[in-house]
């Protein structure tokens, strides 16, 4: 079988047109190198996102998909290169070459443009599911309780879990308590989500229905970086598609570039894992 016959890329893939070039890009990064101890595990780091873009990262495990992500999130500091959102400079180098961060109050900025979902849902136990939706915009960004509840009902909805409001996430199913999850990012209104590997803690059925609202929100041009290893679903999605192996950007392109065409050994030889799964969706 050749690796063009894999994966068929849908009519829907192509159907949208390429944002416009011209835009700022809502994250962009540059050059980023990243070590933990003497390991450096992120070399030589650079992408951007613009505005209403799909990325998603594929790669092996340990290639440095999380970290990139924990990076850009600023969960992790990196000692090379430039973090931007927008017009905020979060980190850029200096003359000796090191990243230099413009410090907390360009953080806390910058955390306002961006929303997490994370693999293992991250949800507070002992919160019913509306407060865990809620807590972070009414007490970290201080906005309208008011507001907030009737945005955080809307986006519980919107995450079909209408009726669930006075839940715990312990009497959800793992792919509600992500749903909620999704919801619980959304209500900080970013201009750019993260998804690292959002449904690789589900079981088939459960992640189907995680990908289905991640899927409503590529519909919608919410702008998303997403790490997967959900090939159909990637192809799907994304408007460009990031393989990343040992550290670094092995190579990036249209889903029909990198999933159909791949140029790289490295990347055939991935994909090739999934020859045999087919695609999972
Ligand atoms: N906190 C850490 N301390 C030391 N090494 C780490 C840490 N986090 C990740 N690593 C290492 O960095 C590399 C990239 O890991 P990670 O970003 O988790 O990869 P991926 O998400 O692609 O599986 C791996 O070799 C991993 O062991
Ligand atoms: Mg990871």
């Amino acid at each position: 079988m050749t690796q063009e016959t894999v994966i068929e890329v849908s009519e829907t893939a192509t159907a949208q047109p390429a944002p416009a070039k011209d835009t700022t890009p809502v994250l962009s990064v540059e050059h980023l190198e990243k070590s933990f101890g003497d390991t450096m595990v992120l070399k030589d780091i650079s992408f951007e996102v613009r505005p209403g873009e799909v990325v998603s990262i594929i790669g092996p495990s340990g290639s440095g998909k999380s970290t990139l992500l924990r990076c850009c999130t600023l969960l992790e500091t990196f000692e090379s290169g430039a973090l931007r959102y927008d017009d905020l400079v979060v980190a850029e180098n200096d003359a000796s070459g090191k990243a230099h961060y413009s410090g907390k109050e360009m953080d806390k900025q910058a955390r306002e443009r961006f929303g997490l979902v994370f693999q293992n849902f991250n949800l507070f136990p002992h919160y019913s599911v509306l407060r865990n939706v809620m807590e972070a915009p009414v007490v970290v960004q201080k906005k309208d309780k008011a507001e907030t509840e009737a945005l955080a009902r809307k986006l519980l909805k919107q995450m079909g879990l209408e009726g669930k409001e006075d839940a715990y996430p312990c009497e959800l199913s793992g792919g509600q308590q992500q749903r909620v999850a999704i919801a619980r990012a959304l209500c900080l209104q970013p201009e750019i989500l993260f998804f690292d590997e959002p449904t690789s803690a589900l079981d088939p059925e459960l992640t189907q229905e995680v990908l289905k609202v991640i899927r409503a929100l590529a519909e919608e041009h919410m702008t998303m970086v997403i790490v997967t290893h959900e090939m159909a679903f990637a192809r799907d999605v994304s408007d460009k598609i990031i393989f990343m192996d040992g550290g670094v950007i092995v190579e990036e392109g249209t889903p029909d570039e990198v999933i159909n065409h791949p140029q790289h050994n490295r990347t055939k030889a991935f994909l090739s894992r999934y020859q045999s799964d087919g695609a999972t969706d």
